[in-house]
């Protein structure tokens, strides 16, 4: 299978610190990985660094292996475009509607005319629930809507790959399955997916793989079944076993 993604000994530190150390990870198209790990794991600057957002020490990042994200002529736009991120806040402009919202990359990056961009926006929002809210503002929609509108706008751009980091860590618990149903849909589309989560249950159900972060390295990495049900690790029994006390 091809390689989307491929982290080869990625290196960073913040303030002198490491935050990651000797990161290598390997994503086909179509897989969804989850990365799980206490706060201040590096999954977050693990992320960050594959779309662009944070620049890595040492080491490099390939999309498709023929796209190294971390060399200094790489232009990120072109990284941003091809992979798309939403975060744990739902980050969407408040003083535009959710079609507004979801039509401005496609607009202002890819091209498109407005009424192309709006078609495809619409088509999007239908799919994933949220037709009836393309002329309301993000104020006026639930914490649920709005990531999802937020993962519309990532995927209005098209993107290739997908990131989530703990895009349901900030709902209330009664919106997380309408978010995380979402993610399950786009991966019955054959989208690749990493996403940093907390929600194991979730991880056990749709990852390919789940690669557990201790102190900036992958401790471990297996199928959900292995990594979660019988993990070799003693940091991971640990990590398992406070998370689910
Ligand atoms: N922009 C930043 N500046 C300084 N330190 C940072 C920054 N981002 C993250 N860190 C630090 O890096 C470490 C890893 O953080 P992070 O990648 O957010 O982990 P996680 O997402 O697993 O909680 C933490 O100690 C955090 O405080
Ligand atoms: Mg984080």
């Amino acid at each position: 299978m091809e390689t989307r993604l491929r982290v080869d000994d990625v290196w960073k530190s913040w303030d002198g610190v490491p935050v990651l150390r000797g990161i290598d990870l390997s994503v086909a198209s179509h897989q969804v990985v989850a990365l799980i790990g206490a706060s201040g794991s590096g999954k977050s600057t693990l992320l960050r660094c594959v779309n662009g957002l944070v620049s890595v020490d040492a080491g490099s990042i390939w999309l498709d292996e023929s796209l190294d994200v971390t060399h200094e002529k790489t232009n990120l736009d072109d990284v941003r475009r091809r992979v798309g991120i939403v975060f744990q806040s739902f980050n969407l402009f408040p003083h535009m509607s959710v079609l507004d919202n979801v039509t401005l990359g496609p607009r202002k990056v890819l091209h498109r005319s407005r009424d192309l961009a709006r078609e495809a926006a619409l088509t999007l929002l239908d799919r994933f629930g949220l037709a009836d809210k393309a002329n309301g503002y993000p104020d006026q929609l639930s914490g649920g809507q709005q990531q999802r509108v937020a993962i519309v706008r990532a995927l209005a751009m098209e993107p290739e790959l997908m990131l989530f980091d703990e895009i349901t860590s900030a709902l209330d618990p009664m919106l997380v399955g309408e978010v995380l149903d979402s993610v399950a849909e786009l991966k019955a589309t054959g989208m690749t997916i990493v996403m940093a989560t907390h929600e194991m249950s979730f991880a056990r159900e749709v990852a390919d793989r789940v690669c557990f972060l201790s102190a900036g390295q992958i401790l471990e990495q297996g199928t959900a079944e292995q990594v979660l049900t019988d993990p070799q690790e003693r940091l991971t029994r640990d990590f398992l076993a406070r998370f689910l006390r």
